[in-house]
């Protein structure tokens, strides 16, 4: 088939030009070429959706399948459906869990209810000061390529998507602390849910989506582990041989000003009682569409690999630094 990425140069846009190139497919990605490479083999159309009609460079061209990865912006997708949909065979957009509004209660399916659609765009910085709003651009965004494209639409709403490439350094914060081993600090919430998926399988599943024209509205998300289960799973699958956990009970983080989730002082995957329901969607209706999420060891040892081709020693973005981690066990001690 001949397919359109729309983004190609990083993480899950570039997975799924890669999958369909290593298929066989022609693939065409648009961007502007300047978070990364299209993978080889894939031609990059180079077009700036910033700009207004920022893609007409692909006016005219017909596609069997069009996936589209915008973020935050409902007219990005409106630009992209007037230029390439008429013509287009299957369209995926990129959606998140993030457009249902009840993020506390677990096992919501994908009949839960949404944010009110926000029909706008938006500048990263802003998702900070309205924290749904990413969310309420997302689901506008998903009504405007279900009213366009009908059945031919393929609605992913993805969870965390970890693997690879990824350049949020969440997940792999894990891998690679745990690889390095000693006392590791990990937080006293074993009882949490923790869901991703690997980046490889949510782009498989994108290309499949394509072959077969699969339509409707999926929670494209793993499967759901309790978080104390994934630490375990970490350290026997990469951790080294003198690893021990040490849960550092919640009152000692927040006082320590650990952040949740993500960034700089962190304790990535963890999230506050409010959110319990983010990481734990139920995703039976992707399995019975064919996603196949691989062994979580398979994804940790990659995701090691891919750490130590990095550098562990590097700057991260999300996680402890090994002085944090050292101040947090030292306040621990001191507060037992
Ligand atoms: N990561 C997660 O855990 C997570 C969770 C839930 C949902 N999602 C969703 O999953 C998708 C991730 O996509 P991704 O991994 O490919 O990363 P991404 O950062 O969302 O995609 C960026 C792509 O868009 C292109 N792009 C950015 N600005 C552009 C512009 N002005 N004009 C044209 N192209 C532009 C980039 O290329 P250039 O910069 O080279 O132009 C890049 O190829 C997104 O839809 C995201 O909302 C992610």
């Amino acid at each position: 088939m001949r397919l359109l990425v729309l983004g190609g140069t990083v993480f899950l846009s570039h997975a799924v030009a890669a999958e369909a190139l290593r298929r066989g497919h022609e693939v065409v990605c648009a961007a502007r070429g300047t978070s990364g490479r299209v993978p080889d083999g894939a031609r990059l159309v180079k077009v700036d959706r910033e700009e207004p009609d920022g893609v007409r460079a692909l006016a005219g061209e017909r596609f069997d399948a069009v996936v589209d990865v915008a973020t935050m912006s409902h007219r990005w997708v409106l630009d992209a459906l007037r230029a390439v949909g008429a013509d287009a065979g299957h369209w995926t957009f990129v959606s998140s869990i993030n457009v249902y509004a009840d993020a506390v209660t677990a096992g919501q399916d994908e009949r839960a209810r949404l944010h009110e659609p926000i029909a706008e765009e938006a500048p990263p910085e802003e998702r900070i000061q309205h924290p749904y709003l990413y969310g309420a651009i997302k689901a506008a965004s998903e009504q405007a390529v279900l009213e366009r494209m009908g059945e031919r639409a393929f609605i992913v709403r993805s969870g965390l998507i970890v693997g690879p490439g990824d350049v949020s350094d969440r997940f792999g914060y894990w891998p690679a602390r745990i690889s390095r081993g000693g006392r590791v600090a990990v937080p006293d919430a074993a009882d949490q849910t923790t869901q991703w998926l690997d980046v490889r399988d949510l782009a498989a599943w994108i290309v499949d989506a394509g072959e077969q024209r699969l339509g409707g509205v999926f929670n494209g998300v793993g499967t759901a582990h309790r978080l104390g289960a994934f630490f375990d799973r970490t350290v026997a699958a990469v951790g080294a041989p003198d690893t021990e956990l040490v849960p550092v009970p919640l009152p000692v983080l927040e006082a320590e000003k650990v952040e949740y989730w993500r960034g700089p002082r962190s304790m990535p995957l963890w999230m506050p009682d409010e959110d319990a329901g983010f990481c734990a969607h139920d995703n039976s209706k992707a399995l019975a569409a064919g996603l196949r999420p691989r062994p979580a060891e398979e994804t940790l040892r990659d995701v090691l690999a891919d750490e130590l081709r990095l550098g562990l020693d590097r700057d991260r973005k999300a996680g402890l630094t090994a002085a944090e981690e050292a101040e947090l066990l030292r306040a621990l001690e001191v507060r037992s």
